[in-house]
């Protein structure tokens, strides 16, 4: 299975490819968190990476495409969930490309809509578990224990590039390089939109009801 989520940022890529992964027992393939994680190591990618996502631009082509390439190279044979890539057309071009030397491509494209208002609230108030990389919403969807990770008992900790003037520069990004993206899917197969205002578990509901027939076509 193959399955891409596309979305604005904070539309609930991350919540929704997490809960996709572990449904499906597919792999959640993240650009923003493999680059995190680039980052934490210090890798030379890593490194390049932290000014363009600190002013909430985005990362050079080149340098996701390969990062991204050899992801989906590793993945195992039940197949990926896509979460933040591709973010351009000539991402989505050269994804095509490579899935065309193997296959027919991505067998499912979901398009997650939410306001700006919303996103905003979202991200401000998202936190993470450094460890386990757990999501959680202060208000939306809280730990048990407030700043304290459910599964693993780590404090959890606010993204740097989660204040509002980044949002806001990540959002301008969305509009002028990422949507275009959801109208070259458009031009070559059927995009599933999925309302991502309302709650996480309604939108989910949606986002299995889409995915569930690849597994019985399969
Ligand atoms: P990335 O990490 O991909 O960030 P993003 O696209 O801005 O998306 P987010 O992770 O902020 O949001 P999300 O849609 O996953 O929402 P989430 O589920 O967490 O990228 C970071 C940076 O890396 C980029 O700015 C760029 O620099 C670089 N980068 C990454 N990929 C790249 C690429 N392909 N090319 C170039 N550069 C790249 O939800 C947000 C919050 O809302 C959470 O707290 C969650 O709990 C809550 N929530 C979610 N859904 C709901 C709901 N339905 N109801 C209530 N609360 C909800």
């Amino acid at each position: 299975m193959k399955v891409v989520l596309l979305g604005a940022p904070g539309a609930g890529k991350g919540t929704h490819c997490r809960r996709v992964a572990d449904r499906y027992g597919v792999a959640h393939l993240s650009s923003g968190d493999i680059l995190r994680r680039e980052r934490a190591e210090g890798t030379e990618l890593g490194k390049k990476a932290q000014s363009f996502m600190d002013a909430g631009a985005l990362v050079p082509d080149d340098l996701i495409v390969e990062m991204m390439t050899r992801a989906i190279r590793k993945a195992p044979a039940a197949g990926y969930v896509l979460d933040g890539f591709p973010r351009t057309v000539k991402q989505a071009e050269v994804l095509d490309q490579s899935l065309a030397a193997y296959d027919d491509g991505m067998d499912m494209v979901i398009n997650l809509l939410v306001d700006d208002g919303v996103v905003l609230e979202r991200i401000t108030g998202r936190r993470s578990c450094p460890a386990c990389g757990a999501v959680y919403h202060v208000k939306n969807m809280p730990p048990k224990v407030d700043g304290i990770c459910d599964n693993d008992g780590t404090p959890l900790v606010q993204r740097p590039d989660d204040t509002e003037e980044v949002v806001r520069n990540r959002l301008e990004t969305y509009y002028r390089q990422t949507e275009p993206v959801v109208g070259y899917y458009k031009t070559r197969r059927a995009v599933h939109d999925i309302d991502a205002n309302q709650d996480a578990d309604s939108a989910a509901a949606e986002v299995f009801q889409k995915v569930d027939p690849l597994v019985k076509e399969k």
